[in-house]
């Protein structure tokens, strides 16, 4: 291919950067020797140039011009060789260890179906990218290590698309208090397809507990685990939900394995299909023992394992994507279940391109896949399934009660998803914000009450923009049509606080408006152990009455011989908190407020929190005696990333 002109760079404000790519040229000055056809320079040449041109932003005064600078010459390169992006910036970042070996090949390499890799994406993203505006100074500070100071979220709104508020919906409905339905919420399943009984769950390289997973140390001896833990047997459940406990298992025999991965998981691995299915039994057991079958179930997304990227292959997305909605399914039988998409749900890893641009083709796959299952599984009917399958961001379901619950695909607003920093100064690049406010309106309208379900919660891992967008919409639609808010992908089980006026100082009981539910996951990986909850829902309103929340101590079935794991109800939210409040009001924005308010002035109250929010784990920190508690207020009374970011800032 013809590098037909001399690639300028016009940097920044003085600087003008000659690049050294050639032009066109007969013949060349070849280090090894290999002359490509007619003066056309060798792609290994090509990417020597650009690594040099890279290496020279290393070492220059300003780490956010040099940030920006790699960007420009990024783009350059996309523009006449878009398929050298991945191998220059690949090699660039090994070579000059700028990230680890695995996170750039995860951030910069090619993908192919064995490899999750962003590196393709990242091309896609520079030839529409400004790299010297607000799109390049967000990648640098959020992608590229901090490199540019974050950037003054631009002042955007999205109010042309809906009409003034009108006084009746200043306030929420009072519950009827004349019975409630109860909704199942799941989240974060995170299946482990290869979780091998015996691998490695001390290891060094990956997600622990798989086959490929080691230490790097070599172990001297026997495993401490030896003689004194117990379950090793490949046990399995059958379609009518019976435990077969399966046949024993010596990890310790020949092994040089430091922590042998035991029958139903480990603290740094995800779930063996057969947890999440003891999960799903206790949740159906649950019902069954108090004679009652929930009304429908929400799911906040995440199915895919959290390996790294060289071990997460298309095949593996897909069958993880395949099993569990599987499992939900079996389980639930004809409870619908409302899914969302989580950051793992994609491949590669986070990405989700805007339809308005060229490349959302790459992710229709998924989109299709999903749809299909969710409609073959009776969850959404087809015109419906036909709203997720084109909308690509979402659907809304008329449920049987009444309620509409709103789907979002939270990977709009994601950090990791490079496609997210293109024209990122848009408020709505991805057409879900008018979607999602479409259907607002149109239940506004009606006197409906919605529930709003995505992945990622607003005020974290989200992009500042994106979430402030979020808290406008919920502000303006809140108290009286929405009802309730899910997310997930924290693994904590959490809330976060929503008050008019977002980014204004005032946090009280006057402006507390709304309120976000985290659930807990089901997924032990981070030193937690597995939980799901459901809520008791007044049957009018919608509003949510109570939360409760069941959980099993994994590392208790590390010596139980194999028996399946005991799950126990862990709280129930209205009874834990010292808040003095009416059985007739619903757990409501407000209610919180009070919990937070006593989480920010009192320790023990901090510590009852972090107990919850970690299910009594390992990770369970000491309030009293360790600083990881610190951030909690912050993080329960933040909406958006710019509120939490103030708070924290404000605390140092
Ligand atoms: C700039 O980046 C280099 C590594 O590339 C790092 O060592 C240095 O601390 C950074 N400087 C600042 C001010 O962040
Ligand atoms: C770029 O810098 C790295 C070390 O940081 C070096 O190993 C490599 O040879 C340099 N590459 C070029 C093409 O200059
Ligand atoms: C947004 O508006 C406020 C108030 O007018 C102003 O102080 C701030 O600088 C603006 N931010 C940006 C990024 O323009
Ligand atoms: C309460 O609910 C029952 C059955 O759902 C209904 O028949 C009755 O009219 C309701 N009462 C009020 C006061 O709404
Ligand atoms: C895990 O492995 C490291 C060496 O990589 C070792 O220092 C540590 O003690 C091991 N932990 C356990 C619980 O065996
Ligand atoms: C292994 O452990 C034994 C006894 O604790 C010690 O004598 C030996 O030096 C260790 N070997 C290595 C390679 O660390
Ligand atoms: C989990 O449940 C599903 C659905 O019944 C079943 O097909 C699968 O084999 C089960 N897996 C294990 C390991 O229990
Ligand atoms: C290890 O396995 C071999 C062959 O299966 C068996 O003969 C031996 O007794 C086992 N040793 C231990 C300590 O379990
Ligand atoms: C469920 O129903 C059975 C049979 O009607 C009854 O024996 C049992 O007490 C009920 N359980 C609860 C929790 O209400
Ligand atoms: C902040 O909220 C308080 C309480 O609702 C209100 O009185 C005040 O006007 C708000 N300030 C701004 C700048 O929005
Ligand atoms: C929460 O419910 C109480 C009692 O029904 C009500 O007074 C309060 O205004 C509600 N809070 C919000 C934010 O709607
Ligand atoms: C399980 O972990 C908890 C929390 O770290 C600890 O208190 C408990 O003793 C552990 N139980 C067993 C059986 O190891």
């Amino acid at each position: 291919m013809h590098l037909s002109t001399p690639i300028l760079l016009s940097l920044l404000t003085g600087v003008t950067v000659v690049s050294a790519l050639p032009s066109t040229i007969d013949t060349v000055d070849n280090e090894e020797g290999i002359l490509e056809t007619y003066g056309v320079q060798s792609d290994d040449q090509i990417v020597s140039s650009i690594i040099r041109q890279l290496n020279e932003t290393i070492g220059t005064s300003n780490n956010c011009t040099a940030c920006l600078t790699r960007l420009s010459i990024g783009k350059a390169l996309v523009d006449a060789r878009p398929d050298l992006v991945a191998p220059a910036f690949s090699k660039w970042c090994i070579d000059s260890g700028h990230f680890d070996a695995d996170s750039c090949n995860q951030e910069y390499g090619i993908s192919t179906v064995e490899n999750s890799k962003g590196g393709a994406n990242f091309a896609d993203v520079l030839s529409l990218m400004d790299p010297l505006g607000y799109d390049g100074k967000l990648y640098c500070y959020y992608r590229d290590g901090g490199n540019c100071d974050k950037p003054a979220t631009p002042n955007a709104t999205l109010s042309h698309l809906w009409p003034p508020k009108s006084p009746e919906h200043m306030v929420a409905p009072e519950p009827a208090n004349n019975g409630t339905i109860r909704v199942l919420h799941v989240s974060d399943l995170h299946i482990e397809l290869d979780y091998t009984i015996g691998g490695e769950a001390n290891c060094t390289n990956s997600l622990c507990c798989n086959p490929h997973s080691h230490n790097k140390h070599k172990l001297n001896g026997t495993s401490p685990y030896m003689g004194y833990w117990n379950s090793f047997y490949d046990s399995y459940y059958n379609d009518d939900f019976s435990f077969v406990k399966g046949n024993e298992i010596n990890p310790f025999n020949n092994s040089d394995v430091w922590t042998p991965a035991a029958t139903w998981g480990n603290y740094k691995c995800d779930p063996p299909e057969r947890l999440i299915n003891s999960s799903l039994n206790n949740v159906i057991d649950y019902a069954k023992q108090n004679n009652f079958t929930f009304d429908f179930t929400i799911f906040t997304g995440d199915m895919v394992d959290h390996d790294v990227s060289k071990f997460i292959s298309l095949e593996e997305t897909i069958k993880s994507e395949e099993s569990v909605l599987r499992d939900l399914k079996s389980r639930l039988g004809s409870t619908p279940v409302y899914p969302v998409l989580g950051n793992h749900d994609s491949y590669p890893y986070g990405q989700l391109a805007p339809e308005q641009f060229s490349f959302s083709n790459k992710f229709t796959w998924n989109t299709e896949l999903m749809s299909d299952m969710w409609q073959e599984f009776g969850w959404l009917k087809d015109a419906q399934a036909q709203q997720a399958r084109s909308h690509y961001t979402g659907y809304a379901v008329e449920t049987k009660v009444g309620l509409k619950v709103i789907s979002l695909n939270s990977n709009t607003w994601f950090r990791n998803n490079n496609y997210a920093y293109i024209n990122a100064s848009n408020p709505d690049n991805f057409g879900m914000f008018k979607f999602l406010i479409d259907e607002l309106v149109a239940s506004e309208a009606k006197n409906q009450r919605v529930w709003i379900t995505a992945h990622i919660p607003s005020g974290s891992s989200a992009l500042p923009l994106p979430s402030k967008m979020f808290a406008e919409i919920v502000e303006r639609f809140s108290p009286s049509t929405i009802a309730g808010i899910f997310f997930g992908h924290t693994h904590m089980d959490q809330f976060e606080i929503l008050y008019a006026g977002s980014g204004n100082d005032t946090k009280s009981i006057e402006n507390v408006l709304n309120h976000a539910w985290i659930a807990p996951s089901i997924t032990p990986w981070g030193s937690i152990n597995p939980a799901w909850r459901f809520y008791e829902v007044d049957s009018s309103t919608f509003s949510i009455m109570n939360m409760h929340t069941f959980y099993t101590k994994l590392n208790e079935t590390f010596i139980s011989n194999g028996a399946e794991p005991q799950w126990q109800h862990e709280y129930s939210a209205r009874d834990v908190y010292n808040v003095s409040w009416p059985v007739t009001s619903p757990l409501n924005a407000t209610f919180w407020h009070l919990v937070a308010e006593q989480v920010g002035k009192s320790v023990d109250v901090r510590q009852v929190y972090e107990n919850y929010a970690t299910r009594f784990s390992p990770r369970t920190p000491s309030c009293a005696t360790s600083k990881k508690c610190d951030g909690d207020f912050c993080s329960l009374t933040s909406f958006t990333v710019d509120e939490y970011d103030e708070c924290m800032a404000a605390l140092s």
